[in-house]
């Protein structure tokens, strides 16, 4: 069911290249976020721990969590966003972060990846074998397991979607993960990530930017429809603020096991 619900998504399936294209905008609209602050106070990180984060991207988590634990391996299989995560490591001075490019499939031995105090995959479950991937990471933390996935339609605003004229169907969302991961016999526990309607950006321009990552291939005639949904939505709060309110805001579930 998990792989019949992928086939049907909208949003298409990315190769590591396809990442590396978006590693840039990514960043910009992820480091720093609200997301990364709620994960984090969930998380409760310990100042012993080791962290493997797995798909980090250019460091949502690993940055932020660097500065809390004993040391992060962030592991992801796009060159660009980890070249993301090391400069911005090296601005921050953080030296406890060892980036590895590598995907999910890939023989984590052989890379000695080696065991972690706890394991995070966060948004980046993107894998036909997910009972796979789940417990891979079972298997290299010795405390807990930290997932987040989508709840329905999780960052993406349907509501966009309808105003340019597109279908859309995000794909799978956390159920799926969880019946997988009671198949294993690993009961765990739920909370959610609910993001505000309301979020703040410095120009009208980073606001558009949060909203075109959203559709694949956009069209010049799709992207006209877009501005004006943006617009109606906004409210200039001052020259360096600009508020943008939507109807569903975004939500994610955290998905956590202690071993
Ligand atoms: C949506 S981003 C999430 C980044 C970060 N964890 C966060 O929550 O902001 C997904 C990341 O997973 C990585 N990724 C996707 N599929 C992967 C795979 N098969 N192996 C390794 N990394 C993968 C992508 O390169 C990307 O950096």
């Amino acid at each position: 069911m998990w792989q019949e619900s992928r086939s049907e998504k909208s949003w298409q399936k990315k190769k590591s290249q396809d990442w590396d294209k978006r590693a840039a905008g990514f960043a910009e609209r992820n480091l720093n976020s609200p997301f990364a602050e709620q994960f984090l106070a969930a998380l409760q990180p310990e100042s012993t721990w080791s962290v493997l984060d797995v798909g980090s991207g250019p460091g949502t988590l690993a940055l932020p969590l660097a500065r809390r634990v004993q040391r992060v391996t962030a592991l992801d299989y796009s060159p660009a966003m980890l070249a993301e995560l090391r400069n911005q490591a090296g601005a921050a001075g953080l030296d406890n972060i060892t980036a590895i490019q590598a995907s999910w499939l890939d023989d984590w031995d052989e890379l000695a990846i080696g065991r972690h105090d706890i394991a995070i995959a966060s948004r980046s479950l993107s894998v036909d074998d997910l009972a796979g991937a789940l417990a891979k990471l079972d298997r290299s933390a010795d405390q807990g397991v930290y997932i987040v996935d989508r709840v329905g339609a999780g960052p993406f605003d349907p509501d966009l979607f309808l105003a340019i004229g597109r279908d859309f169907d995000p794909g799978p969302d956390y159920i799926f993960t969880l019946n997988i991961l009671y198949t294993m016999q690993i009961n765990a526990r739920v909370d959610f990530i609910t993001l505000d309607h309301n979020r703040c950006y410095h120009s009208r321009e980073e606001a558009l930017k949060s909203y075109r990552w959203m559709v694949d291939n956009l069209t010049p005639a799709e992207d006209e429809k877009l501005i004006a949904y943006v617009d109606a939505r906004l409210t200039k709060i001052d020259d360096n603020t600009w508020r943008l309110n939507r109807r569903i805001p975004p939500k994610w579930a955290l998905i956590q096991w202690r071993k």
